[in-house]
């Protein structure tokens, strides 16, 4: 009897328990906001369009502080009124060292400290010449100075203030073209490359002092970056019909990639969800580059 009472009792309490949680969970989506990242603080580079802006809408949505850093001095300070008092901007150009010391700085100054830096900035740079033989090394210079030697800067300014604490995320934008070769122009492919090398070795010094970095690798997506370089060689497309394009790049059927993916998994990184994830690279491509299928020919063809 006593032992039956006992059974029913520990069945009630775990019955309990999952309802608190189920509760915990449902009070903390509800209308889309969360407390995911609530009481940190966020910097974001290139913030003012496309990944960037939909990462800081969603950080805003479960409860950041962020800073949108972006060298658009038009787009950079709209962005952060649509996003109402969590967001803040500030101007910052990746290439730049000082400015991205002083995004770092007016983030510890407005917000007490800095939680989570997303080193996103990147631009394409030029698809032509598509040979190696054509290469403007000075081009190449420029892709390199934004997309690696801008998040590095990045990291340093978040080390700064992040290491006397003793925590801290670490994000970085890479790209698929840095998981195959042949997606994009050499200098862009050859930078994206390099930002899971980034991250491994830094990761080697950040983990000793409690602090995350991971970089997400995303297929595809019709931001303006990408509505720009693929309009180059459409221009009598609508911008409708590229990003139809676009969107039929990947491999996983009823789906296709949307910055929300990007922010979702920025969001799952950056928050204490993933506390024990560093030095990863979240590829977020639908399965894209996971395979290759066998071109096998029709009987008929092997003649
Ligand atoms: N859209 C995609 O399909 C895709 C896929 C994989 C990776 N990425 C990467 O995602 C990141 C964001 O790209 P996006 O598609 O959102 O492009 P986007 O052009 O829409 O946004 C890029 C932002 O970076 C800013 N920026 C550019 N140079 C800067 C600099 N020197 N300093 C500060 N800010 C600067 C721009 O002003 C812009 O606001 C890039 O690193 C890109 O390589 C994009």
């Amino acid at each position: 009897m006593l032992r039956t009472l006992a059974r029913v009792f520990k069945r009630a309490t775990l019955a309990n328990d999952l309802l608190q949680k189920r509760s915990r969970f449902y009070a903390t989506t509800v209308g889309g906001r969360s407390d995911r990242l609530e009481g940190k603080v966020a910097l974001i580079t290139g913030s003012a369009s496309g990944l960037g802006k939909a990462t800081a809408h969603e950080f805003v949505q479960h409860g950041a502080q962020v800073i949108i850093a972006d060298n658009d001095t038009k787009l950079g300070p709209q962005v952060a009124k649509e996003l109402g008092p969590s967001a803040h901007y500030t101007e910052c150009d990746v290439t730049v060292e000082a400015q991205v010391a002083d995004a770092v700085n007016v983030a510890v100054a407005h917000y007490g400290k800095l939680d989570i830096m997303y080193n996103n900035a990147g631009i394409p740079g030029p698809s032509i010449p598509p040979s190696i033989v054509d290469l403007d090394l000075d081009e190449f210079d420029r892709v390199m100075r934004i997309n690696i030697r801008g998040m590095i800067a990045g990291i340093k300014h978040a080390a700064r203030v992040m290491i006397p604490v003793g925590s801290g995320s670490i994000l970085c934008t890479s790209s698929i073209s840095g998981v195959l070769g042949g997606l994009g122009p050499h200098p862009y492919t050859i930078s994206k490359f390099t930002i899971p090398g980034v991250v491994k070795s830094l990761a080697s010094e950040l983990c000793k002092v409690g602090i995350r970095i991971n970089c997400i690798s995303p297929a595809p997506i019709p931001t303006p970056m990408v509505l720009a370089q693929i309009g180059k060689f459409y221009p009598g497309l609508t911008q409708e019909q590229i990003v139809g394009i676009v969107n039929g790049f990947g491999e996983l059927k009823g789906a296709k990639c949307e910055d929300i993916d990007v922010a979702k998994a920025a969001l799952y990184l950056a928050s204490d969800e993933a506390k024990f994830i560093s030095g990863q690279n979240l590829i977020v491509d639908g399965g894209f580059t996971s395979f290759k299928n066998l071109t096998f020919p029709s009987p008929d063809q092997t003649a």
